[in-house]
């Protein structure tokens, strides 16, 4: 191919987006691409542009072998190390620890598709950007680390051997979402699954059955058929509540409907997190998924699961495998982690700041933990820049996509700790409008910042508050913001008549290192705080619950000092070993009170 006509190639496909994402994917035929893939570190790029800067249409997706002996080369997938998919490259070499750019994964894989059956590439996520090539021929990309994304290849499949290769680069972007400044690990690679969907020709990509908001007493939702039968008839089952519905769908592939439920639905609760088996039959497939049935509503400062007043008794938690400084991804890393809330006597968890991995979500719905879902709007954002709003946006739905069937997530959230003005708040009205249009559903959150009116009186009275369903707080009093005492002559105001949560407290504490409570970065300072912080809360009339930060100590370039952070954020209640320190025992009385006292009051 000459290179003028490559550059063309190479331009017009540089911006192919992904297909529109496929849900309940453990519901499909799949065939997972995990394991063993070669993995060239390319710092500088040199796979992808030449020495002016130009796209090179000879890049390392070409996968090119020597055919002579004169062919010059410079690389080689047969002969690069390997790195283990799913899973981050900072944690599987010493060598990427810190390492912020690019990384070539490269594996074959044989496929023989039937001639009436689509198929689709499918990645949990990739951190940061990911340009994908099958056999040569660019299939498009995606920005954002930490949601799905698929591309159907069923033109480009061969029946036999494919060469895949994937470009993944983790460098932060100060226009990215997040933005290149955040206090967490920059873990890249291909973090989450890759997996191969096989369809039939026209399939059900999506769905929403949830309880009509409006009327609990009515199931309501949509499906969108995608293939060229767009009007098939698609029919929702229900065996165990006896429901059966056909659904029309549209000249577009969508249908709706709404139909009664019977008056023994059990509804998904914490104490019983009861799911259904829902079939979605079309003459080509039986699509099945489990889903619990419940409402949520903010009322004046209440807010009410199913019709009765909750407090929520949670925990925040980032996506890093217990006991292992690794991004986490299965469902043996969600059950230790949602373990350890469910043993704290969490009904809650803030699964901070990103969208986590699939298993993490159904894990919590099966554990009966109500979850905080949030994108990466963190701190400051470019919020005049249309590329991080369409950005923001593209994850927000991407995340609402892939989880709006999940009982047990009870809050979008659009944002943390984000500065006041003009421009933030347009942007994050933006978001909000979208994910209401999304999931009429769910409630729509942020964690705030408060200020001090004066040096015992906090209000919380940040202008997005307005367009919030539900007000997260972050505070750091006994941390960054003055001695844990400090709590005990706070004061607590709202400008809303709205629900609050105080979504982030805490503070560090070494495990194993003790002494006076006065000492800072002991188990015993850490308690402390805790206590002083739990007694402040419980003045709060308008508080319906808590996440404090955070579940486990986890990796931060921000957190440097030697012997005692050594790049790790110490404000968990478990160390990254899994040790429980004392304010571990200290917040799991709380919350053992509180369920108490919440088994006392329930009708
Ligand atoms: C902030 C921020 C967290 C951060 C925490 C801390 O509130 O939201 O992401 O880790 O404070 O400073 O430990």
């Amino acid at each position: 191919m000459d290179i003028g006509l490559g550059l063309l190639l190479l331009v017009v496909s540089a911006y192919a987006q992904p297909t529109p994402l496929l849900i309940n994917v453990e519901g499909r035929q799949t065939t997972s691409l995990h394991g063993s893939w070669a993995a060239i570190v390319d710092p500088f790029d040199v796979g992808y542009r030449t020495y002016r800067n130009t796209p090179d249409p000879h890049g390392f997706f070409r996968n090119q072998r020597p055919q002579h002996p004169a062919d010059r080369i410079e690389y080689s997938f047969e002969e690069a190390p390997r790195l283990e998919v799913p899973g981050d490259w900072n944690s599987q070499r010493a060598e990427l620890l810190f390492y912020e750019g690019t990384v070539w994964y490269q594996r074959t894989f044989s496929y023989t598709l039937p001639a009436d059956r689509r198929l689709f590439l499918y990645f949990g996520a990739a951190n940061y950007e990911a340009i994908v090539w099958l056999n040569g021929q660019e299939l498009g990309r995606h920005e954002g680390g930490f949601t799905p994304f698929n591309f159907e290849i069923t033109q480009r499949v061969r029946n036999g051997k494919n060469d895949l290769v994937v470009y993944v680069n983790n460098r932060r972007r100060p226009d990215g979402v997040p933005t290149d400044n955040m206090d967490w690990w920059n873990y890249g690679g291909l973090t989450r699954h890759v997996l191969l969907i096989e369809t039939p020709r026209t399939f059900v990509r999506d769905y929403f059955v949830q309880l009509d908001p409006a009327d609990p007493t009515y199931l309501a939702g949509w499906v969108q058929l995608d293939g060229p039968e767009r009007t098939l008839a698609v029919t929702l089952q229900l065996p165990e509540l006896g429901l059966s519905h056909t659904i029309q769908p549209d000249t577009n592939g969508r249908g709706t409907f709404r139909l009664r439920t019977p008056d023994n639905i059990e509804h998904w609760s914490p104490e019983h997190p009861r799911r259904y088996r829902v079939e979605l039959i079309t003459p080509y497939e039986t699509l099945i998924d489990t889903i619990g049935f419940r409402t949520i509503e903010a009322r004046g400062t209440q807010l009410l699961l199913n019709g009765r007043p909750i407090f929520l008794r949670g925990i925040s938690i980032h996506e890093e495998a217990p006991f292992a400084g690794r991004r986490a991804f299965s469902e043996e890393d969600a059950r230790v982690l949602l373990g350890w809330a469910r043993e704290l006597g969490c009904n809650f968890v803030r699964l901070a700041h990103y969208p986590h991995n699939e298993a993490m979500v159904r894990t919590a719905e099966a554990m009966g933990l109500l979850v905080w879902a949030e994108i990466p709007v963190y701190w400051t954002i470019q919020w005049d820049n249309p590329r991080t709003l369409a950005l923001a946006k593209q994850q927000l739905q991407e995340m609402i996509t892939r989880d709006k069937n999940r009982a047990a997530v009870i809050f979008w959230s659009v944002a943390n700790e984000t500065p006041r003005g003009e421009a933030r708040l347009h942007f994050l009205q933006t978001l909000i409008e979208e994910a209401r249009r999304l999931d009429p559903t769910r409630l729509v959150t942020a964690a705030l910042e408060h200020r001090y009116i004066n040096d015992s009186t906090i209000v919380i009275d940040d202008e997005l508050g307005a367009y919030l369903d539900v007000l997260g707080n972050n505070e750091y009093i006994g941390w960054y913001d003055g001695p844990p005492e400090k709590a005990d002559r706070i004061v607590w105001q709202s400008v809303y008549n709205k629900p609050l949560i105080m979504s982030e407290w805490g503070g560090d504490a070494r495990a194993g290192y003790h002494g006076s409570p006065q000492q800072i970065w002991t188990e015993e300072y850490q308690a402390q705080l805790y206590r002083h912080q739990i007694a402040m809360l419980q003045r709060i009339p308008f508080l319906v619950g808590t996440s404090p930060w955070i579940l486990k100590d986890f990796r931060s370039p921000r957190r440097p000092l030697p012997k005692i952070q050594d790049y790790w954020n110490r404000k968990g209640v478990i160390s990254d070993r899994g040790q429980r320190k004392q304010a571990f025992y200290v917040l799991q009385a709380f919350y053992h009170e509180l369920a108490q006292k919440a088994i006392g009051s329930t009708p």
